[in-house]
């Protein structure tokens, strides 16, 4: 059944586990995060974000999730929009019946600069008054995204500050963040913690130190009720780097957040895990692989297969490693 990202988050706060969201933009991707939830019988939480709205078209998102939904009707699912940049955007996708949104409102509309406080608080208080009307929970986002080794942003398309962003901007502050709460009643705080987006967030193996866990200790000590997210949450497994690269791929040497470092941060409050570039990764090694071993295949749906077991694979690691699996 479809619930709203509040019903959920609450019952991972009061059972003390997080839940992976995946990002979704096709068929496959929707089925291998379905499946590996059927597996483990844990709740799922799918979102798409304004990418996948231009690729597949929010109709499609949207009953895809439904689909999904009616072939698994014993899973609770949450149909989340990801970084909306406006109000508007907010409520395009609350009057689809998305049971989630994410206002980001840390950047202005073209999804690049960083914004300022009052403007934050301005949007994301208009989309909770209109979101809490109908329903529906909502996200906000409070500090820059940005890797504390490199200063980046990261790389994905549409969303990110451009230039080097300084290390007060990719901490949260606690005492703005409760602030923020209490002016906007949102009921997810995506929260600035030295993660960044895409598949380049460190460039040598990250130390056991490489995110601001005192930091997401210090907000959830502040606002316990408001249910923290970790965007820019993948873990660029390196076995699959390996294989793309193997076969003809070119991707540099890179690194993610480890699978760890995240435990630590859901022991501290942290409920929502964002996750996209590893299914990324994962389908695209997938592929290369099938057809590098099967040049005589042109099957689409035999190479399609493989990403998809391969992203299950990845899906059944996530929840069994974030406690989720077992509470659907
Ligand atoms: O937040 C970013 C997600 O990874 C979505 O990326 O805009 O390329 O779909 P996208
Ligand atoms: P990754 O790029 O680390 O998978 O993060 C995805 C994300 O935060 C989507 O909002
Ligand atoms: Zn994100």
């Amino acid at each position: 059944a479809l619930i709203s990202m509040r019903q959920l988050l609450d019952h991972a706060a009061e059972h003390g586990y997080g839940v992976p969201a995946f990002n979704v933009n096709n068929q496959e991707q929707i089925r291998a995060i379905m499946m590996a939830a059927d597996k483990t019988n844990s709740p799922v939480i799918v979102q798409g974000s304004a990418g996948a709205r231009a690729y597949a078209g929010a109709p499609f998102i949207r009953h895809m999730i439904l689909a999904a939904v009616e072939e698994w009707p014993h899973i609770p699912v949450v149909m989340h929009q990801d970084h909306g940049t406006s109000p508007g955007v907010c409520q395009r996708s609350i009057q689809l019946g998305f049971s989630s949104v994410m206002m980001d409102g840390s950047l202005m509309t073209d999804g690049k600069t960083p914004s300022s406080y009052d403007y934050n608080v301005d949007v994301t208080r208009k989309t909770v008054e209109l979101a809490h009307s109908c329903g529906v929970s909502v996200e906000g986002e409070l500090g820059v995204l940005g890797s504390l080794e490199t200063g980046e942003a990261g790389e994905e398309d549409g969303v990110g500050a451009e230039g080097k962003l300084t290390t007060d901007q990719m901490l949260t502050d606690p005492e703005e963040a409760a602030d923020f709460v209490s002016k906007t009643h949102v009921d997810a705080l995506a929260i600035a913690c030295g993660t960044s987006h895409g598949a380049y967030k460190f460039t040598r193996p990250p130390t056991d130190d490489i995110l601001a866990i005192d930091r997401i200790k210090a907000i959830h000590a502040r606002i316990p009720n408001t249910h923290l997210v970790m965007h820019g949450s993948s873990s660029v497994p390196q076995e699959w780097l390996e294989i793309i690269n193997q076969y003809g791929g070119e991707i540099p040497q890179t690194y993610g957040v480890p699978v760890e470092q995240i435990i630590e941060g859901i022991k501290f409050g942290v409920r929502k895990v964002n996750i996209d570039t590893d299914l990324r990764l994962a389908s695209t090694g997938a592929i290369r692989r099938h057809l590098a071993l099967n040049p005589a295949n042109f099957d689409p749906r035999k190479y399609l297969a493989e990403a998809t077991k391969a992203m299950t694979e990845i899906c059944v690691a996530r929840y069994e490693s974030f406690g989720t699996a077992g509470q659907a």
